[in-house]
């Protein structure tokens, strides 16, 4: 993946969120984003994804170059898949409707291809029982691989997470992080924000630690937990 970041700033009312942020990484396929709460990151993801309009500077993703244009960004959504920290599921719908609505609506797919992708998927995420029930039916940790099976459904070029295993318990955070391995492995781009530091260390090509809403360090995973640079990030990995 191609990921350049030129001068980006994200304002809420007088405050910079993101506040002049540039980088440029190229052939890192899994990028992960770490740092403090409140630091940007689900800020930064939103503007990757285009579900946020940039204040000011320019975003590349591969040969996206994002656009504050709604048409751009509808278009651009189709190719991307992104699972929020708080799911965003509808909440109208069934498990699987909330699947095959968006193949259906979305991607063109006829019924019956929705509903067999739809109900391979609930089974490979332990929800094959489930498929009738509302997400206010469901946990937590269901809502939250619903929604990482609905954001997979269509095999998207890029995926991004919002802290995928925050709601899991350590069977089902096995489960998933081996899916979100396996979409590496199949060639999908991904960033994820985690704060699962073993699995941003094993998973990651390069690691952005942002912190008030600065990219304070960034590196290879090797660089970034053997060899913290500043204060703050050392403090970071010791508390984590
Ligand atoms: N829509 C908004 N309006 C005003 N301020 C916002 C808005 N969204 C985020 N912020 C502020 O921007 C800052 C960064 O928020 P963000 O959600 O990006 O942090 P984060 O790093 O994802 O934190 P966490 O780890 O807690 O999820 C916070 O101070 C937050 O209050
Ligand atoms: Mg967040």
């Amino acid at each position: 993946m191609r990921l350049k970041l030129e001068n980006v700033v994200k304002t809420f009312g007088s405050v910079n969120v993101l506040d002049d942020i540039s980088i440029d990484l190229v052939d890192k396929n899994v990028v992960t984003i770490i740092g403090p709460s409140g630091g940007g990151k689900s800020t930064l993801l939103y503007l990757l994804s285009g579900y946020k309009e940039i204040t000011s500077g320019n975003i590349t993703i591969n040969e996206h170059e994002l656009q504050n244009d709604e048409k751009f960004l509808i278009e651009y959504r189709k190719k991307i898949g992104i699972v929020f920290q708080a799911y965003n599921l509808f909440p109208h719908l069934t498990a699987i409707q909330n699947i095959t609505l968006v193949l259906e609506k979305v991607h063109n797919y006829n019924k019956k291809d929705a509903k067999d992708r739809a109900s391979e998927l609930l089974v490979h995420f332990q929800l094959g029982q489930h498929r009738n029930k509302f997400p206010i039916e469901l946990s937590g940790g269901q809502q939250q691989r619903l929604a990482i099976a609905r954001a997979m459904s269509y095999e998207p070029e890029l995926l991004f997470f919002d802290e995928p295993s925050a709601a899991l318990d350590p069977e089902l955070t096995v489960e998933v992080l081996g899916t979100i391995k396996k979409l590496k492995e199949e060639g999908t781009h991904l960033v994820i924000v985690t704060h699962e530091m073993g699995f941003a260390r094993n998973v990651s090509d390069h690691i952005l630690y942002l912190s008030g809403g600065k990219i304070v360090e960034h590196g290879s995973p090797t660089e970034i937990f053997d060899h913290p640079k500043t204060q703050c990030l050392k403090r970071f990995c010791q508390i984590h």
